[in-house]
């Protein structure tokens, strides 16, 4: 096992593998910035199936025991269950999860089960038609959204639903999704909005914080806190009294949670990043490819973690935000 210099094992690696999208969902990929000329990345400059692999496997011998695979929208990668066929066969990883807009589930989520993905979180923001067409930038209803999240419950997979909550945006949803998630049998997670990258236009006052959230919640439900589900949740997490239904909050600009962060990141080009918020990627692609050993690899890993000190979320003010000190990176090229 592998730590930082806050002490912080390296546990958890999330996997971008692809930075296209099917929504253009304005906190996130604004479609006036990612429009038809963008200039995503060419399918060479991808990470391959194999190479991702390989990188994963020394990821897991360094101490990583969770993989997330993440995009843009993950499922639009070809033959991603192949990935994760493969991915499940590495020995002492314990989880494969996948965060995904939801919409290409009804046709693929047997065959992730299948290879071997463990659960999906799926995003949305609100069950509301017209607002949820207007949030995800391309006037998608929700009717797909709610046929993949059936398909994954069908196929067998652990669904948890993330809403990024912004204020004058969507708060007036916050209800109605925890009495359609509490009905479900879903989990249901607000997220606060957050400063990814320098497109979303991002201001402390567009956030509307876990402890509003949850006044809000105690008024219509009674709630009682549970613990995290494992070790680095960033999910803060309560139980509707008398179900087995859980809600959580994902408080990183309220109360964030660095200290106990042991995410590492590696973006669809491959590049690995310490922090969502830290621009500074190190290549581990070109490494590979001028032929590098896995005992090089794992050097280099290691060299990246050991000097970590990043801790954005917890040292985050209005001046920070603002001076925009740190090279960030957009969400659809991490991941989130
Ligand atoms: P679980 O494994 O189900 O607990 O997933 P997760 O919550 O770690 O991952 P998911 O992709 O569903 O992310 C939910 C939200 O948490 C997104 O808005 C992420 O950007 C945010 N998030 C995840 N990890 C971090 C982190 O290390 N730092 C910050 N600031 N936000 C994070
Ligand atoms: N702040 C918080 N969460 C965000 N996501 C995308 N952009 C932001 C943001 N600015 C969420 C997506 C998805 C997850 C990976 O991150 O909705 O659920
Ligand atoms: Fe796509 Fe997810 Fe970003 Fe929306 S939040 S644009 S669905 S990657
Ligand atoms: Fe981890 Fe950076 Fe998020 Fe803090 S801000 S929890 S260090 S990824």
């Amino acid at each position: 096992m592998i730590k930082d210099q806050l002490n912080r094992p390296l546990r958890d690696l999330r996997i971008s593998v692809i930075d296209r999208c099917n929504f253009r969902c304005t906190y996130c990929m604004p479609a006036d910035i990612f429009g038809p000329d963008f200039a995503f990345l060419p399918k060479s400059e991808l990470l391959s199936y194999e190479e991702i692999e390989r990188i994963a496997r020394i990821f897991v011998e360094l101490g990583v025991e969770k993989i997330r695979l993440t995009g843009g929208e993950p499922l639009l990668r070809k033959d991603l269950p192949v990935l994760i066929q493969k991915l499940s066969a590495i020995d002492g990883l314990e989880d494969i999860a996948l965060t995904t807009n939801g919409v290409m589930l009804p046709k693929l989520a047997l065959q992730l089960k299948e290879a071997g993905l463990k659960r999906v979180n799926i995003s949305l923001d609100t069950l509301n038609d017209a607002l949820f067409g207007q949030i995800n930038g391309r006037g998608v209803t929700t009717k797909p959204v709610l046929s993949g999240i059936q398909a994954a419950k069908e196929a067998g997979l652990g669904i948890k639903i993330n809403m990024v909550v912004k204020k004058g945006l969507n708060d007036q949803e916050i209800l109605p999704m925890a009495e359609f998630c509490k009905q479900e049998g879903l989990e249901l997670r607000y997220i606060e909005f957050m400063d990814v990258g320098s497109t979303n236009g991002w201001k402390m006052d567009d956030v509307i914080t876990k402890k509003e959230i949850y006044e809000l919640l105690k008024e219509n439900f009674e709630l009682e806190h549970t613990g995290a589900a494992y070790f680095g949740e960033v999910a803060k997490r309560y139980r509707y009294s008398g179900t087995d239904v859980h809600v959580g909050f994902i408080s990183s600009v309220s109360e964030s949670f660095c200290s106990s962060c042991t995410r590492s990141r590696l973006s669809a080009n491959g590049q690995i990043f310490t922090c969502l918020f830290n621009g500074n990627g190190h290549d581990i692609r070109d490494f590979i490819r001028a032929g590098a050993s896995d005992e090089e690899i794992r050097q280099r890993v290691t060299s990246i973690w050991n000097p970590r000190l990043d801790r954005y979320s917890d040292e985050r003010t209005a001046e920070t935000v603002k001076i925009k000190r740190t090279k960030k990176i957009e969400m659809s090229y991490i991941g989130g």
